[in-house]
């Protein structure tokens, strides 16, 4: 499990006492502002607690190399990069970082139809909209070989039924791999429907009531 223990990031974050479940969906909600990012990148890596320890399975991630650590638990930030190419580059650029094999185009096309985007694999990212590249990063994300998925509001593009089905998709891949999901999401009815567990983040504080 993630812990974290009296976990401050400038005046930002105040977190005393926070864990959070392998294998389990964990959603983070809460205003603008109250810092969800902020929370996410402390898990990834991407920034280090002021004061306090964040542990994942007792070893504090702070001694953990940062970049086979960001291997082990990517994250999709808010505004994802698309790469210059097309889809299919852009799938296997995650996979390329980890090093591993590159995988077949019906893997690739099966991950565009767990995202629901049905697109060919040439066609150039550049003339996908925004909601579309938004489609290929989740899937990108999730042909890593990984167990821990960090995402930050992964569908805040999407409307209503493609967000749906794509959350839900994620989920399910999730559940029967026994993976581990972190998002952020604004979206108070995905959080309900598709979470094991919802933390809500107010001021920089974990909000229990
Ligand atoms: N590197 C930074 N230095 C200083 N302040 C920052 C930094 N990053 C974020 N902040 C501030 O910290 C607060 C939390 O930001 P954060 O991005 O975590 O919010 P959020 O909950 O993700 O908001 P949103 O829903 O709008 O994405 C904001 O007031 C923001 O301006
Ligand atoms: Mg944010």
């Amino acid at each position: 499990m993630f812990k974290f223990e009296h976990v401050k990031y400038k005046d930002i974050i105040d977190i005393d006492n926070l864990n959070i479940n392998l294998g389990e969906v964990t959603c983070i909600i809460g205003p603008s502002g109250s810092g969800k990012s902020t929370c996410l990148r402390l898990i990834n890596k991407l920034i280090s607690p002021t004061t306090g320890i964040i542990s994942l399975n007792g070893e504090n991630i702070a001694n953990i190399n940062s970049v086979e650590y960001r291997r082990k638990v990517p994250m999709l930030s808010q505004s994802p990069v698309s790469f210059p190419g097309n889809i299919r580059d852009n799938l296997l650029m995650g996979r390329k970082f980890q090093g591993k094999n590159e995988v077949s185009d019906s893997d690739l096309q099966n991950a565009l139809d767990k995202v629901s985007l049905d697109e060919p694999l040439d066609k150039n990212i550049e003339n996908l909209s925004g909601g579309e590249q938004q489609r290929v990063s989740i899937a990108r994300l999730m042909l890593l070989d990984s167990d821990i998925f960090l995402l930050d509001e992964p569908s805040s593009a999407l409307d209503d039924i493609t967000e749906d089905f794509v959350i839900k998709s994620m989920v399910n891949m999730a559940k029967s791999q026994n993976k581990t999901i972190i998002y952020v999401t604004h979206s108070n009815s995905m959080a309900e429907k598709y979470s094991d567990r919802v933390i809500k983040i107010v001021d920089g504080r974990v909000n229990n009531g």
